[in-house]
Order: structure tokens, then sequence, then C-alpha cells
């Protein structure tokens, strides 16, 4: 691959828009290091850190800690996630740091006396919360691989915290709908409430926050899960009915992980996470069945193609709900769901002129051998890469906050299966695997992804959005590969979804034209249109060897780079 690192080149082009005070780029080319997150002080972050000499990695760190201060509905200490990385000589690993459920968990925790899952309590309060695991996985990937201090690292998102910033127009509305939730989860001041609406520009100021942070970056690890913030945590969950203890926190470790790597069309490779996230075989079942479909020729959001990569949705998902859970704890089929074989056979009953009821599709047997979250996809100048998504759950998750402590709880155990046939906040279903156990991690769909083309380093992307995360993931990526699309126009096109159940073409407003749509509905297709899919942070690395960053407009999303 070409270096040119050695060489600084100013950015040749930048799309910007300017909203509030900050300046949001949407396409970036650079030379030397990218960041693209969903918000631009936290991209501008990791890039100051790169430009210091700063890897992917203490990138990573820094941007990391700065969401979970200017981006509190998904970027978080008090949640968990998934990071794939490569380095510039090509070696692979994943890191999880997913979290976990309570010693105290059991199985039938949020069901009522007749047997029926009671929703409220998987998805707000305290009993929401899985042990979080962010802390730990953002020390553990900086003791591997990081450069920069880690003191270093933590400090702008302290500043951020300490001085407070000016919340962009999306983050003030998100704020301001949530008012009500925060009040109902806690019985104490939090500096998101505000006896009116939050405007854009106003600031938010998060003392408390700032003391968990100083902790953090003072004694690494032990700062959250040990010591004050220990302290603070199990205070919090004895006044609210929760059940995670200091022994919780003391026994959390983030957890590498073999990546899951497949290959497509001979020169395409993909690093993607494995359980517990459901991401990277899904992705692989979807990419493994158009393999040998001829996707370019029937050309972008033709009915011909958006029924050909429904079915595919469809089938991956049914085996999303009957097979995957977190390998510690459940057998999952991983080598046999990933055999190209497998994929062919799953194909065999698709017909090219009509959709195949979900009801007719169930998971296949492999033989025997909100929705919110966020994304960010960094490269530095060494084109070490990483792909970061990281989640809360729902937006600010259970919307507890700790009191002292000043950092939201996810609601993470809402992505358990809290019993088989009864849907997550997703729509989602699941079966034994997913089940609820003590330590144990729910499945996830986050899929950070990093791909390889002729054996260098071409692209870094991911997405928050739920269940939609593996769909978006998956048309991007074919965008890229099949479609010929620029990045942008790939980040930035419609998309649409199909989970399996319920057995619908979700899709955004204006994804397909009126002939379209009516050729979808004769073959047996339903639409249902739906707001934002997806919310895409992806960098792609040119023939020229620079690097082409491209920020969702679906949100405050922008690109940073050198
Ligand atoms: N909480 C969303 C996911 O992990 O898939």
């Amino acid at each position: 691959m070409k270096h040119l690192f050695f060489c600084i080149i100013p950015i040749v082009l930048s799309v910007s828009i300017q909203a509030q005070n900050y300046k949001i780029s949407k396409e970036l080319v650079s030379e030397n290091g990218m960041v693209v997150s969903a918000h631009p002080l936290a991209s501008e972050a990791g890039n100051e850190i790169l430009k210091k000499g700063g890897n992917a990695i203490d990138a990573m760190v820094t941007v990391h800690f700065v969401l979970a201060v200017v981006y509190p509905k998904a970027g978080n200490i008090g949640g968990g996630g998934f990071l794939v990385y490569r380095d510039k000589e090509g070696e692979t690993a994943s890191l999880d740091f997913r979290e976990k459920a309570p010693l105290a968990a059991s199985r039938n925790m949020y069901l009522d006396a007749k047997g029926n899952a009671v929703d409220s309590l998987s998805r707000h309060g305290h009993l929401a919360s899985g042990v979080p695991g962010s802390v730990a996985g953002m020390y553990e990937a900086h003791k591997k691989y990081g450069k920069l201090p880690w003191k270093e690292l933590v400090e702008p998102a302290i500043q951020l915290a300490e001085n407070g910033f000016g919340v962009t127009a999306n983050e003030a509305i998100s704020l301001s709908s949530n008012m009500a939730n925060f009040s109902r989860a806690n019985q104490h001041d939090s500096p998101f409430l505000k006896k009116t609406a939050w405007k854009a520009g106003q600031k938010l100021i998060q003392k408390e926050l700032a003391e968990t942070l100083k902790r953090i970056r003072d004694n690494g690890h032990d700062g959250f899960y040990k010591g004050t913030t220990a302290d603070l945590f199990e205070a919090e969950m004895k006044r609210g009915g929760g059940i995670i203890t200091k022994e919780d926190l003391t026994l959390y470790q983030a957890k590498w992980r073999n990546p899951i790597s497949f290959t497509y069309k001979n020169n395409y490779k993909i690093i993607t996470m494995p359980p517990p996230s459901s991401g990277g075989i899904v992705l692989a079942l979807m990419m493994n069945m158009v393999e040998d479909k001829e996707l370019e020729k029937m050309g972008f959001h033709t009915a011909a193609a958006v029924h050909l990569m429904t079915e595919v949705e469809r089938r991956a998902y049914s085996d999303r709900a009957e097979h995957l859970g977190d390998s510690d704890f459940y057998p999952v089929p991983i080598e046999a769901l990933m055999e190209k074989s497998y994929s062919k056979m799953r194909m065999r009953n698709f017909d090219a002129q009509k959709a195949t009821p979900s009801k007719q599709i169930k998971a296949g047997e492999p033989k025997k051998v909100s929705e919110e979250t966020t994304h960010y996809s960094i490269v530095d100048k060494d084109r070490n890469a990483v792909s970061v998504t990281t989640t809360l759950n729902g937006n600010y998750g259970s919307h507890v906050v700790l009191k002292g402590a000043g950092f939201i709880l996810n609601n993470e155990m809402d992505d358990f299966s809290a019993k088989p046939g009864s849907a997550n906040m997703f729509g989602l279903l699941g079966a034994e695997a997913n089940a609820i156990q003590p330590q144990k991690r729910m499945l996830s769909s986050m899929t950070p992804t990093i791909i390889e083309k002729d054996a260098q380093l071409y692209m870094v992307v991911g997405t928050p959005g739920g269940a939609t995360i593996i769909t978006s993931v998956f048309q991007v990526i074919m965008n890229v590969i099949e479609f010929r699309m620029p990045l942008k126009d790939a980040v930035q096109k419609q998309r649409f979804h199909h989970q399996w159940l319920p057995d619908l073409i979700y899709h955004e407003k204006n994804t397909f034209d009126e002939i379209t749509a009516k050729k979808l509905k004769s073959m047996g297709h339903v639409l249902r249109e739906r707001v934002g899919i997806g919310q895409v942070e992806a960098i792609l690395i040119g023939p020229d060897g620079k690097m082409e960053g491209a920020a969702d407009r679906r949100g405050d999303d922008s690109a940073s780079g050198y």
C-alpha cells in the first residue's frame, strides 16, 4: 500500500455545514489521519490526538470519553461495546466490552406472575442495567496498543464535562423530549434536567461526571470499578431497586476474541465482530448469500436488488433469533453458520419473482462443528485502523443518572430474550441461546467492521440503529463494492431493512420510486416507512492511499482529519 504520511499535504476536499458553533464535515479527504464520529467535538478531539503523534487506539480512547460527555444519548462510560482493530501490518483483533448480566440476574427476572414479559422492567430504571464494560474496554485496548499516556487521552473529556459545551439543535430536541424520563428514573437533580426546554447552543455542564472521569484518568480501570465510583454505584442500585453490586464491578473484564473473518469475491476480506454480537455472523450470512448473485447488474434499489437483499436479510435474521447468543454460555455454531455452503443451502428456496413469507422461513440447522448506539471509525497515519460501536441501548439508556457520579446507566438487559417469542425493544426475537444467566453477555447487533481489498486496508465502517445495524452495514458495503458508489453516496443514500419478523420491509422516505414500490408489492412484500435507518461513520482508503471520511447526514455526525 502507498504510505503518504511522510509528507503533510492539506486536506483536499471538505464538505462542511455550520451548526451552532460547530463546523460539521460530512465529507473529508485527508492524508494523515481521519476520525468520523457522531459529534464534531469528539471527531476533533480524536484528530488532535492523531496530530500529536497518537495512534488510532489513542484517538479511540479520547473519542470514546468525549462522546460520553457531548453525546449522552449513546456515548458512555455506563454502557459497553465492541472494537475491531487492524494494525498497519494487517494483524487483527477484536475486544468485547459488552455489558454483563449481574450475579443476581435470573432467567425469569422480567416476567410477571403469569409468565408474561414486563417490558418496562428491562427498559427503564435500575433493573434494566447490565454491568458496564466501556471503561474496562478502553483501558484494556490502551494497555495493549496505546502509545500516548492514558492520562493525556482522558483529559479532553474532563475539560468538556467541567467547563461545558453548547448542545447542538438535535441534542436540544432529544434532551427536551427525554426530561420526563430523567425525572421518572431519578429522585435527584441531574444536569440533563431544566425547568424549560433545551435550546441549541445552551451549555451542558457535568461537574460530577468530570470528577468520575478524573478518577478514571488517575486510576484507570480501577478508577471506575473500585473505590468511590463503585461505592456510588452500589448506593444508587440500593436506592433504586437495582441488583448490580461491587462484586459485579470487581469481576468485570473486557475480553479479547478472535474476530469473524471471511472473504467476499476473492479480493475482499471482511473483519468484524464475533458473539456476543450477532453482527459479524449475520453480516457474513448475508454477504455469503449474495456473493454468487449478480447484484451489480441488477442495479441500486431496483426491485430485483431490493427483493434479493430482503430475502437474504430475512433468512439471516431468522438464524440470528435461533442460534446466536453469548458463546461463553451457549454453543453458537459459528463455523457452521459461516460455511459458504450453509448460505447456499439457505437460498435454495429463494424465488427471484416472489417474496418468501417469513412464516415459511425457519432458522436453518447448521451442522454441529432508539434504538441508540453510536459508532466511530479511525485511521491513523500508519494505517492502523479501529472500528468501535458502543451503546447504552436505548436513547440515554435506563435514564438513571448515577447520583454523585453523573453518568447515565445502560438499559442493555433488554437485549436478552426475556422469554422465547417475546420481542425486545427492536422487535427482535430470541431463544435459549440468548436467555438470561448471571455473568452472561446479552446478544448484540453491533457490527464494527474493517475491510481489506487485495490484502490492504480498504474500509472502516459501522453504525448504530438496533436491529437495523447489520442491514445498514451490509447495504453500505454493497453500495461501495457492488453498486460502485463513492463513499459519501454509499453512506447518505436511503436504506431499507428486513429482520425476518415482523414480515415487513422497513424503508426510509423516498427509498423506492413508485414503480419499484409497486413491483415489490406485487412480489408479496409489505412496505412500511419509518424514520432514519442507521447513522453510518465510514472511512475508505482510495487507490492513491488517501483517506476519505463520510459522516452520516442523519445526525450531527462529522469527520475530522489532517
Ligand atoms: N443495544 C443494541 C445492540 O447491542 O444491538
